[in-house]
């Protein structure tokens, strides 16, 4: 009853269109996905071949960052083969009941799409090897000694699995994705240009090139967070009743506290607290974590992926090192320069 009375609240009234919103920003085309090219003609080949020879593609892992398109992606691929696109998630499935029901409700031909796929347990991952390779399911009916497998014949379809952690799967999950596992790289930043413009142009939001450039350069080279600095810069225009120009925008990047290469509040804490704390490093992610009260699996995907592409941060065997270039982003001498001053 609490969710029927919740149902209309203004919140969730605001909460459902910005979810609209997202989709309506979702290129449902493959040319409206811009960039990934590498990735783009991989999958073009694997689903045209397949479509040629009237056979299911083989299964697809897909991994990197949030927000880089891992989703959107998936999404592409059902729409190529005219397939219907199960969702789901590894968090999502907590028992091998829960697997053998979607699998068993699947329609020959469809695409499942597992996301957080790392988050799979090691039971289920076992259930799923034997329905990847074999479109076979396994089931165990009853217990003890008069337990007894069952073999049901699934119905054809293609696994689409995607994780920001690439490292968390097994091995023999990773190998049975024989269609091919793919990275997402960052975008350039004339690439997120063209995803704000075409997002400007849905949203019917006037921005002029200065602007939108400032706004690309600032979005982590991620689609998603271009889409919202975009957003969030237009309420900003909105509310201050001026127009989306380049000292709005600033304005609206400063109160977010978005620096000019797109670090938020956390990633310079990150390096601050690596160079004051622990002398610029190496030093351990979960120490780093603990100081900042983050998480560390946040830590090590959303913060420190873009501080790596920057060359801000480095992963060493023994810790994470902040980089010259990282000293200097911060404001603080570099350890070898310091030295030299006070000679
Ligand atoms: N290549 C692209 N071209 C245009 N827009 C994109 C592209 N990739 C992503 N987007 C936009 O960014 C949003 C986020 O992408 P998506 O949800 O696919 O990311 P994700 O990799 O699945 O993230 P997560 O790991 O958080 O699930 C999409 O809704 C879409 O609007
Ligand atoms: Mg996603």
């Amino acid at each position: 009853m609490k969710s029927q009375a919740s149902s209309s609240t203004e919140l969730e009234k605001s909460e459902g269109n910005s979810r609209s919103l997202d989709q309506a920003l979702r290129p449902a085309q493959w040319e409206q996905y811009v960039g990934q090219g590498p990735i783009k003609e991989n999958l073009r080949i694997l689903l045209t071949a397949a479509k040629g020879r009237k056979h299911q593609p083989e299964h697809v892992l897909l991994y990197g960052p949030p927000g880089l398109g891992k989703t959107t992606l998936a999404h592409l691929i059902a729409r190529e083969i005219g397939a219907n696109l199960r969702t789901t998630s590894g968090p999502a499935i907590e028992r091998v009941g829960d697997l053998a029901s979607i699998l068993t409700n699947l329609s020959p031909g469809d695409v499942l799409f597992v996301d957080e796929v790392h988050r799979l347990n090691k039971t289920i991952e076992e259930v799923l090897y034997p329905a990847m390779e074999a479109g076979m399911l396994d089931i165990v009916i009853g217990k003890g000694p008069s337990a007894r497998t069952v073999q049901l014949e699934l119905p054809a379809f293609t696994l689409v699995a995607a994780t920001t952690r690439i490292s968390m799967l097994s091995a023999p999950l990773r190998s049975r994705f024989s269609g091919g596992t793919f990275r997402l790289q960052y975008y350039t930043v004339d690439e997120i240009a063209e995803i704000i413009r075409r997002s400007a142009k849905i949203l019917d939001i006037e921005v002029d090139t200065e602007s939108l450039m400032e706004i690309a350069r600032r979005s982590r080279a991620t689609p998603r967070t271009a889409n919202y600095l975009l957003k969030r810069a237009r309420d900003f225009a909105d509310v201050s009743g001026t127009s989306l120009d380049i000292k709005t925008v600033k304005k609206a990047l400063a109160l977010l506290e978005i620096d000019e290469a797109g670090l938020n509040q956390t990633d310079r804490d990150l390096l601050t607290v690596i160079v004051e704390k622990f002398g610029g490093g190496p030093v351990g992610l979960k120490t780093i974590a603990a100081s900042l009260s983050e998480e560390d699996a946040t830590v090590e995907e959303v913060n420190e992926p873009y501080l790596m592409q920057l060359g801000l941060l480095e992963r060493t065997p023994r810790g994470r090192v902040v980089t010259k270039k990282g000293f200097e982003h911060i404001g603080e001498l570099p350890p070898t320069e310091k030295q030299s001053k006070l000679l």
